[in-house]
């Protein structure tokens, strides 16, 4: 497929919406909960920001269909809007109820506290678990885990034993998101360009996690308003959604990129969350066939003219997308939606390993007026 051309990208950039890495470093982009845990696949809180205040006020309802690691909620919280999100993940709604939800930070830290006091534990390990990690720090990631049972607290608990479990398995530091078999002997770092050993504890990353969350959700606390949020596990095509939503801002996936679920396997693993990866629209694993395209459109079409018959009058939906195959004006069109406007945004500011310069585009959108669209 052709695709659009840089000139043609360059000469639509919102500057607005294009941030170089100095005028917006990562420490910006993962303030407070943002950075609750990693994620791959998010967009800025800042984007999301501006997208929000251009269309709505305080006291609008915002949802978003692919929720993720819950940006847009969190963002909608700040501004005083009320947000539903949803999300085929169970992982990425527990973060998106953790990140969104206001939180009672001394009733978390006193259940983190109790949770690091617990020593470590044998308990039931699936193969996967055995495999991915030393004995040491799979009996101290049990060993927390206990503290979840019968815990008000235990999404927060779930969080820290997330993020402590994702920098404890025994994976290079150099592909903490992509290797594919642990490493079980010392082996040339290219991140810290020496040799290293493989990960055996997981009790620090636990403690370390625990003090940087009561942090990130004190700030939170002090900057969220008094506004409803719901997030649905649901698959987005057919989610249980309320009426009168004004506004949408998401990002959808992208046909054969990434796998939501696999991503975050050891949540999975440990937590015993229910896996939904069938229903996953763009999964990598799904690959970019012909028919995995056709597929994906088809279901990103359902998902918008799904969300499209829950729209106030006068409602708006941003989406921000690689679209680099041209998929969305046909999509627009078949859920019923008229583009309004197409820009772009340059994006050149990632770091690490997946640096590199790419465009996005912002596409806004509102219900089409013909009778044949709102017949959908
Ligand atoms: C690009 S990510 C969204 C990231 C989000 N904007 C953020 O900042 O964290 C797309 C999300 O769509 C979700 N997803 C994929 N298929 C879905 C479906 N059928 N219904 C609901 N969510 C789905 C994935 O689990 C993933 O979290």
């Amino acid at each position: 497929m052709a695709g659009r051309t840089q000139a043609e990208l360059y000469a639509r950039i919102d500057s607005e919406l294009s941030w170089s890495e100095a005028e917006l470093p990562e420490r910006e982009r993962t303030k407070h909960v943002h950075r609750l845990h990693p994620y791959l696949g998010k967009y800025p809180p800042q984007l999301v920001e501006v997208l929000l205040r251009r269309r709505f006020g305080a006291g609008a309802l915002i949802y978003d269909p692919f929720a993720g690691s819950g940006t847009t909620l969190v963002e909608a919280t700040v501004l005083g809007m009320h947000a539903v999100g949803c999300d085929v993940s169970a992982f990425n709604c527990l973060l998106c109820e953790v990140k969104s939800s206001r939180p009672d930070v001394e009733a978390a830290e006193a259940e983190l506290e109790r949770a690091l006091g617990l020593p470590p534990a044998d308990g039931p390990a699936t193969p996967w678990l055995e495999r991915w990690y030393a004995p040491r720090a799979l009996a101290e990631l049990t060993g927390f885990r206990r503290a979840l049972d019968g815990s008000a607290q235990r999404p927060v608990l779930s969080t820290v034993l997330s993020r402590a479990a994702r920098s404890a398995r025994r994976v290079p530091h150099f592909a903490l998101d992509d290797a594919r078999e642990p490493v079980l002997e010392p082996y040339w770092c290219h991140k810290h360009r020496r040799t290293c050993r493989p990960v055996e504890e997981a009790a620090r990353f636990l403690r370390r996690y625990a003090a940087d969350t009561v942090r990130r959700l004190r700030e939170y606390a002090a900057l969220r308003q008094e506004v409803d949020v719901a997030v649905l596990h649901a698959d987005a095509r057919d989610a249980d959604l309320p009426d009168g939503i004004d506004g949408v801002v998401t990002s959808p996936p992208y046909p054969g990129l990434i796998d939501y679920h696999e991503q975050h396997r050891y949540a999975y693993e440990l937590l015993g969350l229910e896996d939904r990866r069938g229903l996953e629209l763009g999964s990598a694993s799904a690959g970019t066939t012909r028919a995995a395209v056709a597929a994906y459109c088809d279901g990103i079409v359902e998902v918008l003219a799904h969300t499209r018959r829950h729209l106030a009058a006068g409602a708006r939906v941003a989406i921000v997308v690689n679209d680099r195959r041209e998929l969305y004006d046909d999509i627009a069109r078949r859920a019923g939606l008229q583009l309004e406007t197409r820009t772009a945004r340059h994006v050149n500011r990632r770091t690490g390993r997946r640096a590199g310069e790419y465009f996005e585009e912002v596409l806004w959108l509102r219900p089409a007026r013909s009778r044949a669209a709102a017949a959908r």
